[in-house]
């Protein structure tokens, strides 16, 4: 099929060229002639694994890059909204989608076939159906449902592993207004193989991706409590308390062999310094808004955001327990991507962390295996802020280090510490180092007393 897409983030390229690899014709569309260029020079915008040698392999045979949103349209026969959808500070901005909105339905105007626009930006619940279905109608002078259809097709991408999740999802939603719509956003999905299909209505697809999210954001927010109130309990480890938690059968189900299956789900069940990224955050705030417009109190998730909001901060506290004057203080900041595996720091905890040391005066060294400093605007605004260029680097000659992102480079920092003969106090925001393998260890969900080994 030939498909358009408008918007050629993170979520319109993957989908772009995903499609383009299970046989489609596929075309993005971007306001921005700088991206479009890069993207038709076979070079991603972004960070993302296993795009770049897709790309290369489709570009200019079944895909291609545009800043011409008209003759994209009047080329295809399924135009997709991939669109960013921000969080306002108040609500979702919509004004990304209702401008592509119009602009689709003006080019709508000069196709003469039945034509299929499908949403799969982000939205909370009724906007395809009373935002976008009635813009289109509007500037294109044609009838939902009769000219063209509407439909709504939540991406579930992570970041990092969105090739893989496109390419073999776990699930493919289909909303549509009617059953042509959904007839014919299915019949791009053939060749998927036999993974499971949801025929449901728009605004069904449209909550299902906001609770989904929400589900995930609530295991972690949930974990970090677990953890903070752990660390308040002299001899408790929250690791060893989720570790039992996780070993309910109901989570990690026992194989008749006795081996254990652990879904990845488990690990959202894990305790450390905050979510982040471009979803998690702006999804949960954008669904509590949406509740309270409906006069329906989304408790739970306003607690969901508000433990995330503090939880970087447990890292300041933790290192103020044992260094009170930051003045001076030598810091090693490892990792700004929200999480490993990509160069996004949107909403990463290392943002607020960074922020708060430089405000009390710390002298700061940061290393991330992918992200610089220098290229995140509000970290290349403060003081006293250094770029180490390896993790060796980042370790010596200070006097603490804050683990903030999962790379798994930093599995190694024990066996660097051992071989630099150094003992930093290393703090844990994830967890994820052995803490008797380090001279002086803290990490959340554990008693403030740094543990020493032996
Ligand atoms: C998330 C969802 O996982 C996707 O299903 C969804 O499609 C996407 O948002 C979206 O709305 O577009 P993403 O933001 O890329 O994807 O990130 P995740 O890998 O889920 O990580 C989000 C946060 O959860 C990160 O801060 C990460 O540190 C944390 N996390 C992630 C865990 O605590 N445990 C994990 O196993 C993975």
């Amino acid at each position: 099929m030939k498909i358009a897409i408008t918007g050629a983030g993170f979520v319109g390229l993957t989908t772009g060229v995903c499609f383009a690899d299970k046989g489609h014709q596929a075309i993005c569309v971007d306001i921005n002639e700088g991206k479009i260029a890069k993207i038709n020079s076979a070079v991603p915008p972004f960070f993302e694994k296993g795009l770049e040698p897709l790309l290369k392999k489709h570009i200019n045979k079944n895909f291609t890059a545009t800043t011409n949103l008209k003759e994209a349209i009047k080329s295809s026969d399924i135009t997709f909204i991939t669109v960013g959808t921000p969080f306002d500070g108040k609500q979702i901005d919509l004004s990304y989608v209702k401008a592509v909105s119009r602009e689709i339905g003006s080019a709508l105007k000069e196709v003469d076939k039945y034509h299929l626009v499908v949403v799969k930006s982000t939205v909370v619940p009724g906007t395809t159906d009373d935002v976008v279905l009635p813009i289109l109608e509007e500037t294109s002078g044609k009838k939902a449902g009769v000219d063209f259809g509407v439909g709504m097709n939540p991406e579930f991408l992570r970041e990092g592993e969105a090739v893989d999740d496109f390419s073999d999802p776990d699930r493919i939603v289909i909303g549509g207004m009617d059953d042509k719509s959904r007839e014919v956003l299915e019949s791009l999905y053939q060749g998927f193989g036999s993974v499971d299909i949801l025929r449901v209505n728009n605004k069904t697809a449209e909550m299902i991706k906001y609770t989904s999210n929400s589900l995930l954001a609530t295991m972690i927010s949930f974990s970090n409590e677990i953890a903070n109130l752990c660390s308040s309990i002299d001899g408790v480890d929250v690791v060893d308390v989720l570790g039992g938690v996780h070993l309910d059968k109901r989570l990690t189900p026992i194989m008749p062999n006795g081996e254990r299956i652990r879904p990845s789900f488990v690990s959202y069940l894990e305790s450390g310094c905050g979510f982040g990224g471009s979803c998690f955050p702006k999804d949960v705030k954008a669904l509590v808004n949406f509740g309270e417009k409906r006069g329906v109190r989304m408790e739970i998730l306003e607690k969901v955001v508000s433990v995330n909001v503090n939880q970087p901060f447990q890292m300041i506290n933790l290192l103020a327990g044992h260094f009170p004057d930051f003045k001076n203080l030598k810091v090693s900041v490892l990792g700004i991507a929200f999480k490993p595996g990509t160069d996004d720091v949107r909403e990463s905890p290392a943002l607020p962390i960074v922020e708060e040391l430089a405000a009390k005066g710390a002298a700061i060294k940061v290393f991330d295996p992918i992200v610089r400093a220098e290229s995140e605007s509000s970290l290349k605004e403060l003081n006293n802020i250094t770029q180490a260029e390896t993790l060796e680097d980042a370790l010596k000659d200070v006097d603490a280090v804050l683990l903030i992102t999962r790379w798994q480079e930093f599995e190694k920092i024990p066996e660097l510490l051992k071989k630099l003969k150094i003992s930093p106090l290393v703090i844990d925001g994830r967890r994820m180092i052995n803490k008797t393998a380090v001279p002086k260890y803290l990490g959340i969900g554990l008693s403030q007393d740094p543990v020493f080994s032996k």
